[in-house]
């Protein structure tokens, strides 16, 4: 009921505008719209309930986002959403995409810098905090060195180039986007196989995607329109990430 109410001031809020200034072409943001789209094509890999697993969800290398981790998803902008589904994600992180408000920031290559049995050990440190373990003190240094700064030091991906828009704890918006990943977040660590892993600390997350051939969102700005792209987010982070308990 508080969401028909808050939509229906909406509406009255748009025709307003729009009989109040008819030449500004305002995009038009329909939850029942965004649903429909969100049925028809994005739960096929994200899931109706947004957990990351529709039917396709083993399809992909990494899994689907999961939408229903809101400790993760409430650290990435609209906009940022937006252009991902309009330009794919490869086309954001290269800055294909018009100027945007927020940072995109590619997860960097290492291959210059680690070893490849540095990089199986740093695998090992993710899984360690995940599992609330102490952990080998040489990699503990490489970790604080090399990727503490977007990280943060327990891996908690709120390092110091991240907290700009607000502090930690959660929930907060990165000031980089997509946010660096939060090793204590399961939901978040377990889309991605140890392999994937290893590559993308190796290659950077464009390397990872161009040369080794993983996969990443991709465009649907040739089959939605702006409206429909707006609605189908708006209808994700009203669904899954804003208003759940
Ligand atoms: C073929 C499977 C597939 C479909 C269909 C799909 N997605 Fe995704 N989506 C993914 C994958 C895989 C990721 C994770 C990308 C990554 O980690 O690099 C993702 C990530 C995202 C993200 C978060 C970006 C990030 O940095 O993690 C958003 C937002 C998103 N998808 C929205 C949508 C919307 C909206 C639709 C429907 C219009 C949709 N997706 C359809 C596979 C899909
Ligand atoms: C300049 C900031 C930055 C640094 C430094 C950095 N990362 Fe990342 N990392 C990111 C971002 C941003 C993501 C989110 C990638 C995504 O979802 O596309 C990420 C994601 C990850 C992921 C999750 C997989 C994924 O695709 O989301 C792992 C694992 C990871 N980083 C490991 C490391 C390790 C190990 C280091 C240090 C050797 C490191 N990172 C240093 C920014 C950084």
């Amino acid at each position: 009921m508080a969401r028909i109410t808050w939509w229906m001031s909406c509406l009255i809020t748009l025709s307003f505008s729009l009989l109040t200034f008819p030449a500004a072409a305002a995009e038009k943001v329909d939850l029942a719209l965004g649903e429909s789209v969100f049925k028809e094509i994005c739960f096929s890999c994200h899931g109706l309930k947004g957990d990351g697993k529709g039917p396709n969800w083993t399809g992909t290398i990494p899994r689907p986002q999961v939408f229903a981790n809101p400790d993760y998803m409430s650290r990435m902008t609209e906009q940022y959403m937006v252009d991902v589904v309009k330009y794919g994600k490869l086309a954001v992180l290269k800055k294909e995409t018009p100027p945007a408000d927020y940072e995109a920031v590619a997860m960097p290559s290492f291959e210059d810098v680690l070893d490849d049995d540095q990089i199986k050990r740093l695998i090992e440190f993710e899984k360690a905090i995940l599992a609330g373990k102490p952990t080998d003190p040489e990699i503990r240094e490489i970790f604080n060195d090399a990727c503490a700064v977007c990280h943060g030091k327990e891996g908690r991906g709120d390092g110091e180039r991240v907290t700009k828009v607000m502090p930690a704890p959660k929930p907060f918006v990165s000031a980089i986007q997509p946010p660096p990943a939060d090793y204590t977040n399961q939901a978040f660590m377990e889309r991605f196989p140890d392999d994937y892993r290893f590559w993308l600390i190796k290659k950077g997350k464009i390397g990872v995607t161009e040369e080794k051939g993983f996969d990443t969102m991709l465009s649907y700005g040739h089959i939605l329109s702006d409206d429909e792209i707006r609605s189908v987010i708006h209808y994700v982070r009203e669904t899954f990430i804003l208003n759940r308990k």
